[in-house]
């Protein structure tokens, strides 16, 4: 069936498709709205004898038996529309260098832990741009936890649901101790790496130990088109990622550009004190360490890394498997600094933008 609209949209609807898809609990239960058809039960497509408009603009279906489906005008148009699709609800992705940001994105923190409007403003900003600061939360643990009980499930890993950052006696991650941290993702170790990850400042008394974010699609975007050697090679050579810590044993072997399956996001896997073997032909390795360093170098280059401080109170969420993170060096005797964090997949903060757009245009 071809469903035609006054103004050229159009809706092209397979007989089965219309069959399952049945409103009034015929095929799709009333209380659940899914689908109750078991698919061996399904009929032959010549099941479909005839279709028309009936009066309230609704869509009937007449059945081989004389039944009559009926299928609501906004719903069918909201798929001609498109707006089915998962990408409906998110903004596109926009790239950005330091000649847009020098910093974060900011907006005010307390508003969105009340508020939808600021709450939707603050995860569209996050898709958009892949990295979002709240600024004037208190500085208390429980800010985390709060916020993600307005989004949605929080990523537990091996560091727990939420995590503290903050120079350790005996640290289990290079994160916990004074060093420097390139530009990096977190946990390439993962089949699937967090979708985003939240940090949150509770304490800073240190002069040193600057954040810096880089927008990788940015970086990956300008070695496509201006090294595309390197890109190729960072694209087509994996790496064995692998976790040392005593008490597990995370492994994943990809490459460090790792556009995954088709429709997939682009996860970037760059986190190098767990990158730990190249899984490549031996004639491959060098031209592999050649692109790691000009990749490392361009992601931490003034065109594309920002640098800025991380203030008591504020709050950074960014795509971890897009946003290049990191931060100088701590100088430990210059002061204190204890950051609480956590992960959080893309499904829940996509999940979230999609009920809020729903809810909000309804308002
Ligand atoms: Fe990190």
């Amino acid at each position: 069936m071809v469903v035609r609209w006054s103004d050229g949209a159009m809706l092209r609807a397979h007989a089965l498709w219309l069959f399952e898809n049945q409103m009034g609990d015929v095929t799709i239960d009333e209380r659940t709205r899914e689908g109750k058809t078991d698919p061996a039960d399904l009929p032959d497509a010549g099941i479909l004898v005839a279709a028309a408009v009936g009066g309230n603009g609704d869509l009937e279906a007449s059945w081989r038996d004389g039944s009559v489906a009926r299928y609501h005008s906004g719903w069918l148009r909201h798929i001609a529309d498109e707006r089915h699709r998962p990408r409906a609800s998110i903004p596109t992705p926009v790239e950005w260098t330091t000649a847009d940001f020098v910093e974060p994105v900011t907006v005010d923190g307390p508003a969105t832990l009340t508020d939808d409007i600021a709450l939707h403003e603050f995860l569209d900003a996050l898709a958009r741009y892949g990295l979002v600061r709240l600024e004037g939360l208190d500085t208390t643990r429980d800010v985390l936890p709060t916020l993600g009980r307005r989004i949605g499930a929080l990523r537990d890993t091996n560091f727990g649901i939420t995590w503290p950052v903050s120079v350790d006696i005996k640290p289990t991650s290079t994160a916990n101790t004074s060093l420097p941290l390139p530009p990096h993702t977190d946990l390439p170790t993962r089949e699937t790496p967090p979708g985003f990850q939240m940090l949150h400042c509770l304490v800073n008394t240190c002069t040193a130990g600057f954040s810096t974010m880089a927008d990788g699609y940015a970086v990956v975007r300008h070695l496509r088109e201006h090294q595309p050697d390197v890109h190729d090679v960072l694209a087509n050579t994996n790496w064995v990622f692998f976790n040392r810590s005593p008490e597990h044993d995370h492994r994943w072997t990809g490459p460090l550009i790792d556009y995954g399956a088709p429709g997939m996001p682009l996860t970037l896997r760059a986190f190098h004190p767990l990158r730990a073997f190249p899984d490549m032909d031996d004639t491959e390795v060098p031209a592999a360490y050649a692109a790691l360093r000009e990749f490392s170098r361009l992601a931490g280059s003034d065109e594309f890394q920002m640098r800025y401080p991380f203030r008591p109170g504020d709050l950074v969420a960014f795509d971890n498997r897009r946003l290049l993170h990191g931060r100088a060096s701590i100088d430990v005797d210059g002061g204190r600094r204890e950051l609480h964090g956590t992960y959080i997949d893309h499904d829940e903060v996509y999940s979230r933008l999609r009920v809020l757009s729903r809810h909000l245009s309804r308002s």
